[in-house]
């Protein structure tokens, strides 16, 4: 996402969004233009808005990206760094009977790996509907519906922590998530998360030559929003610099250990959103912090 009107869940504010209304599933459509702006909006705003935003876009999320997803594998981002290669949770077979809480799982693909793997997953999401995508697909998996604001789990319930894309850019209050991240984990436990990399909040979220141009200050923290005609928050995305998100980390009891940029692969052809071959050979689109709980 940058602030020139791209989500994460990949549709741009110059195609039509279209709202559904809840329990209907093909009937029953409203449309409406939001406006995209730059405002603040507080923790419940943020939650509120995204939960309706990703409940309502969650089908046109899993028709985009779940093949490119896959079912079963966990992939960090647009550039498709697989965990197998990556290794960012640790070597594969140390995972067995290790609980795991993967947070803003959507259709809980990184769980359904975990559990492959001999992990015990937990998936959570703060979208209903995102979390009935990872009932369609199967498996079976603990699925939680919550905020990662407030975890609902006893302290030291796991053992590592993970999220591909999940809550931590959407959330108003990344120290209040990663508190609650350290605090159901146990001494020792890693927590890796992926966001959007905070370099391209500078740039249009565009995937052609456009995009490659910087248009808004790298500094500039404001929040994306975009709201409907009574100036209610609709979506809702949170701008980190870098070293903002180290010293969130530092705050929330974490020790960074490793910042990784995935490099565009040859091998990936595709586009998703503002994330393209042409823009990932020049510039990080995505930035995977790993950090533990000492
Ligand atoms: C870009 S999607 C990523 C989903 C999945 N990890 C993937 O790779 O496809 C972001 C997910 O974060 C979830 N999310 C957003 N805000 C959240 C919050 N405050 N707490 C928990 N989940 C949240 C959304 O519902 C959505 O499923």
């Amino acid at each position: 996402m940058t602030p020139e009107g791209e989500r994460i869940g990949g549709k741009s504010t110059t195609r039509e969004p279209i709202i559904q209304e809840p329990n209907s599933s093909e009937a029953a459509f409203e449309t409406f233009e939001p406006e995209a702006t730059r405002r603040q909006a507080d923790v419940a705003e943020s939650s509120r808005a995204n939960r309706g935003w990703w409940d309502r876009n969650a089908d046109e999320y899993q028709v985009e990206h779940g093949t490119f997803l896959g079912d079963d594998r966990f992939v960090w981002g647009p550039e498709g760094l697989d965990e197998v290669e990556a290794e960012l949770l640790g070597p594969p077979e140390d995972l067995k009977g290790k609980d795991v809480l993967e947070i803003g799982a959507g259709a809980a693909q990184c769980s359904r790996w975990l559990a492959a793997q001999g992990a015990c997953p937990v998936a959570l999401d703060i979208s209903h509907r995102q979390l009935q995508h990872a009932m369609r697909i199967g498996g079976s998996l603990h699925l939680v519906c919550a905020d990662a604001g407030a975890l609902p789990f006893a302290d030291g319930s796991f053992d590592l922590a993970c999220s591909a894309y999940g809550a931590l850019p959407f959330v108003a209050d990344p120290v209040l998530v990663l508190r609650e991240v350290r605090r159901v984990l146990r001494p020792g436990g890693r927590f890796v998360f992926s966001v959007t990399h905070p370099i391209r909040w500078a740039f249009p979220d565009e995937p052609g030559p456009e995009g490659l141009s910087v248009s808004g200050s790298y500094f500039d923290r404001t929040p994306y929003v975009e709201q409907d005609d009574e100036g209610r928050a609709v979506y809702v995305e949170h701008h980190r610099t870098i070293g903002d998100r180290v010293r969130d980390m530092v705050a929330g009891g974490f020790r960074l250990v490793d910042l990784v940029e995935p490099e565009w692969p040859a091998w990936n052809t595709s586009e998703w959103g503002g994330w393209s071959p042409l823009r990932g050979n020049l510039i990080p689109g995505s930035a995977i912090f790993v950090c533990v709980r000492d």
